[in-house]
Order: C-alpha cells, then structure tokens, then sequence
C-alpha cells in the first residue's frame, strides 16, 4: 500500500475532465421512472399543494406529461388513480374502464411503445376507509387482499400496461399476481415489487395527492418496521421467489444500507423509490432559499445510484432529465 506522499488522492479531483472520467457512478435519464397522478371527473389538472410541480392529472393532460417524458428519454412511468367512488371493498381499482385502465389506453394509443407503463396495483386509493386490503375486523386481511390485486392486475393487463407494480405489502402478493397473470395470459407482464417497503412517515404529501389517508389505524401492520434490515432482505428474497422482475425499496434516502444490501446480495434489477416527503423536504428547503434545489436534487439522486439502485422512481423526473439533457 503505497502511502503520502507517494499517493495523492486529489490528483484524480485536479479537473473536471478527471473526475468525470474516474466518476463511479452515473445518472441518466434511462434510470429514472415518473409516478404520475390521474384523477376521476377531473376537469383540469390540479397541483398538489406539498408537491410543487405535481398535478393530480386529467387524461389529456397525463397524456401530454407522458409525451414530454418520453421526449426526454424517461423511459417508464408509474400511474396511480384516484376514483370517483371509493367502498368499503375498493372496487372501482379493477373496473374494465377504471381511471387507471382508461390511462393506460390513452397513454398507449398515444405513445405507442415509447413508455413502459407500470401500474401500481393497491387499494388504499379506492376504499373509503383508506386501507391498502380488505378489512375484516380491525385489521386488513391479507388472503382476502389477495384476490382483489389478482383482479387488478390483470385489467391492468387487458389495458395494455407493461409492468404491474404491487405496492400493499400484502404476504404474497407477488405469487398471486404472477399467478393470475399467468392464467389469464399475460406470461409476459413484468412485476416490479414494492418488497421492502417502509411505514414511513415520509409519504404525507402522497397522500394528500392520492386521497389515501387511512381513516383509522395506521399502515404498521403491514408495511415494514423502520428499524429492520435483515428483514428487508428476508421480503426480497420471498418476493424474488414468488416471481418478481425488479425489486424495490421504499422510500429511498433513509433507507440507503438497505437499498445497498439488497442490490448486493441478489443482484436483482433494483429500484428505490424517492418518495413524496423526500421531495417535498428539498422543495420545501428550496423555496426558502435554504438549498439550492438543482444540485440537491442530482446529489440525491446520485446517492441512490451509487448506493446500487438501477432505477429510481421519483417526482424529479422530468427536472433532472431536462437538467441533464442540458448537461
Ligand atoms: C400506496 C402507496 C403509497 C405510496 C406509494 N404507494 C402510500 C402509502 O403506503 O401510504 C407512497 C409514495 C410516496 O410517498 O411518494 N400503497
């Protein structure tokens, strides 16, 4: 090991030349996925009030911010509904001409092949009590949950999506859908699984966007306990063995060891998802003038990089690929 003064590290950091040619880690737009808000009845888009630049979305004006997307070399995007009606079953997700559906239709036949189009398949946006799952008693029951995210992805399915994106942390959600994916034939529809997903208190503002705010309780009896990490692992392998293509953790920036060990025991395809509070805390910090917004965001999405995600889903979508088409 050769030591000062023989080694200097900083002769790597002389120019800008060097540090990008020895950089280890990149960010491009191929690497980005854009979650996007599509409303029910919804006569104009509506910005979110604790997600600056973000819309619960119209057809026409999903369609427009997926062409702009795609225009940028974005590659896939994320839809979530927001119904007209919500019950107690949340029965409006996996209606044939349902928000998401009759999205992913007009995004298709506008789009072509140019986008991935993922759904994300959960209830909490469509029953009235704000539950990702059917409840029985006091609690979600899990088996019950099951069927219905079946029934969803496979309209997904019909409506032309690419990838299904379950995200209720349900005990083998992701066999169930591979399942009737599979039965209903559409062996070829990926599943990119939410599989260590947080009760983070992170997704405020989502929820607020998605109108999802559980009525009662809250998510800790099915989403993942913020201080388990081996655990995080035990959920990714069970959902790579149910049949997952690409693998997520969720939310990103907290939750960087876990991201790391993920990507680095399975070497799986691996996605981190920057959620909504995370965006919001650099808008916020923004708008104050308290951080510049352009330099946090490539810092933090290049921190997820480097910490092994080869995708990430996050509200910066758009802005960093138009930043970085700027170079
Ligand atoms: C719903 C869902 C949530 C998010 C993605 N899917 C919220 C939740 O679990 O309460 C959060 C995303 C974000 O905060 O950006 N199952």
């Amino acid at each position: 090991m050769i030591t000062f003064p023989g080694s200097r590290p900083r002769r790597l950091r002389r120019t800008d030349r060097l540090r990008d040619m020895t950089r280890e880690s990149t960010l491009e737009a191929r690497h980005l996925i854009a979650p996007l808000f599509i409303k029910e009845r919804l006569s104009r888009p509506v910005e979110i009030e604790a997600m600056p630049a973000q819309h619960q979305h119209t057809l026409p004006s999903l369609v427009e911010t997926c062409g702009v997307l795609a225009e940028l070399g974005v590659p896939a995007v994320l839809l979530f509904g927001i119904p007209a009606r919500k019950d107690a079953e949340g029965s409006a997700a996996w209606e044939a001409d349902g928000i998401v559906q009759q999205a992913l239709r007009a995004v298709r036949s506008e789009l072509g092949d140019r986008l991935v189009l993922i759904g994300d398949v959960c209830l909490c946006e469509y029953t009235d009590h704000g539950h990702c799952g059917v409840i029985r008693g006091s609690a979600v029951d899990n088996d019950a949950t099951l069927e219905s995210y079946a029934r969803i992805a496979v309209t997904y399915a019909e409506a032309g999506a690419d990838f299904v994106a379950p995200s209720g942390m349900m005990d083998g959600q992701v066999a169930a859908l591979r399942r009737a994916l599979d039965a209903g034939g559409h062996p070829n529809m990926g599943i990119l699984a939410y599989a260590a997903k947080y009760a983070s208190a992170f997704y405020g503002p989502f929820r607020e966007a998605a109108e999802s705010r559980p009525q009662f309780g809250d998510r800790r009896g099915y989403q993942m306990d913020p201080g388990n990490a081996a655990e995080a692992l035990r959920e990714v392998r069970l959902d790579i063995e149910e049949g997952a293509d690409i693998v997520m953790v969720k939310p990103a920036l907290p939750y960087l060891d876990v991201l790391a060990r993920v990507k680095s025991t399975f070497g799986l395809p691996t996605a981190a998802y920057q959620v909504s509070g995370e965006y919001a805390m650099l808008k916020a910090a923004a708008a104050r003038g308290w951080l510049q917004e352009e330099p946090v965001m490539l810092e933090t999405l290049g921190a997820i990089r480097r910490a092994g995600a080869d995708l990430i889903l996050t509200y910066y979508a758009r802005a960093a690929a138009e930043r970085l088409r700027r170079g």
